[in-house]
């Protein structure tokens, strides 16, 4: 019997393959059911029985030679083929990354976070309103009826009548205290968009944002409205600065002040930044006027309260020394991207 032949010819084969369908045409030409080896085992019965022993023995042993060296060329193709892909499809790790926009807190909302993380600090809590309101909450019940001069201070986008876009956030003052029935303490800040009918240019805007803050309980004091906003000023403008309270007028608060903090630019020279005075005001507060605190269902003679308001937008251009209020609200990514990338 040929054996060594067919070894032979099978390694020869073999040696020609170069892929896995190569390599399955050659497994069929031996080891199909049609292959060379299964005729070789068609062949044995014709055999006479003493010749069928060791003829089959060989056709097995011939069957599990070629077999083993079609598995290993098997093996050595898969492992070239399996290194060309990963060769193909291999990935640089130290290539650079495809860039993509990434985007960044608006200043108004940095330092509105500020804001609210140094009132949280002191246990205030996070009260919000409309910004479509009542003539009655943003005036009435602030001490401010219909024919007050003290209106036009303020002046107004009204929606009809009664209702019109707030003109600051002090109407959610009202609200909080109207849903309390009268019993304290009441320890809030407001924040939130606000509208007045003002000429946009460098310093106005007739969008803005404002704080509200309001404390209501029994013995509180002007000492505790100086203490609070004192401290306020110098964690959101540093320790150096100095506060002074200036009285001042709002119809809502008796007595009123407004706090300027010394200029930042100048330390308090004078520059053109404060406009030469050395300070900026910064809030406006005072002692909640008694006739609000009555309207809001707080009796007066047991409970008294201090609020204060002030401007975000102002306190962002401030910081960040920027001059057009205007440049908050033009959405221009190349002025925006300059903030807020570290949060
Ligand atoms: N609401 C006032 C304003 O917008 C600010 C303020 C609030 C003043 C609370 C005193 C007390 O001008």
């Amino acid at each position: 019997m040929e054996q060594e032949q067919i070894i032979r010819e099978v390694t020869l084969d073999l040696e020609k393959v170069s892929n896995s369908n190569e390599l399955g045409e050659v497994r069929n030409k031996y080891l199909s059911k049609k292959g060379l080896i299964s005729g070789l085992m068609v062949k044995m019965k014709d055999l006479p029985v003493e010749e069928k022993i060791t003829f089959g023995k060989t056709v097995n042993e011939l069957k599990e030679k070629v077999t083993n060296l079609i598995e290993s060329k098997r093996a050595e193709i898969e492992e070239k083929e399996l290194s060309a892909k990963l060769e193909s499809e291999r990935i640089d790790i130290t290539m650079p990354g495809d860039d993509f926009a990434r985007g960044s807190k608006h200043p108004i909302s940095i330092i509105n976070d500020e804001i609210t993380q140094v009132f949280l600090g002191m246990g205030y809590t996070v009260k919000e309103g409309p910004e479509v309101e009542e003539d009655l909450y943003n005036f009435e019940m602030l001490n401010l009826p219909k024919d007050h001069p003290a209106r036009d201070m303020q002046d107004t986008f009204y929606i009809d009548e009664t209702r019109l876009l707030r003109t600051h956030t002090s109407p959610v003052q009202a609200r909080t205290m109207l849903s309390l029935n009268g019993k304290g303490p009441v320890k809030i800040i407001c924040p939130g968009k606000v509208y007045r009918k003002d000429d946009d240019d460098a310093t106005h805007s007739h969008q803005f944002n404002q704080i509200e803050g309001l404390v209501v309980d029994k013995n509180v004091t002007m000492s505790d409205l100086k203490g609070t906003l004192e401290l306020f000023a110098k964690k959101m403008f540093g320790n150096d600065r100095k506060v002074k309270f200036r009285s001042s007028y709002f119809p809502f608060t008796e007595p009123s002040v407004e706090v300027d903090v010394s200029c930042g630019k100048c330390g308090g020279k004078g520059c053109p930044m404060c406009k030469g005075t050395g300070w900026i005001e910064v809030l406006g507060a005072g002692m909640v006027h008694p006739n609000v605190l009555r309207m809001s269902g707080f009796d007066p003679e047991v409970y008294q309260g201090f609020a204060f308001g002030l401007g975000i937008d102002r306190v962002a251009l401030l910081r960040y020394g920027i001059d057009d209020i205007r440049l908050l609200y033009s959405n221009d990514l190349r002025f925006l991207s300059q903030f807020g990338k570290e949060n």
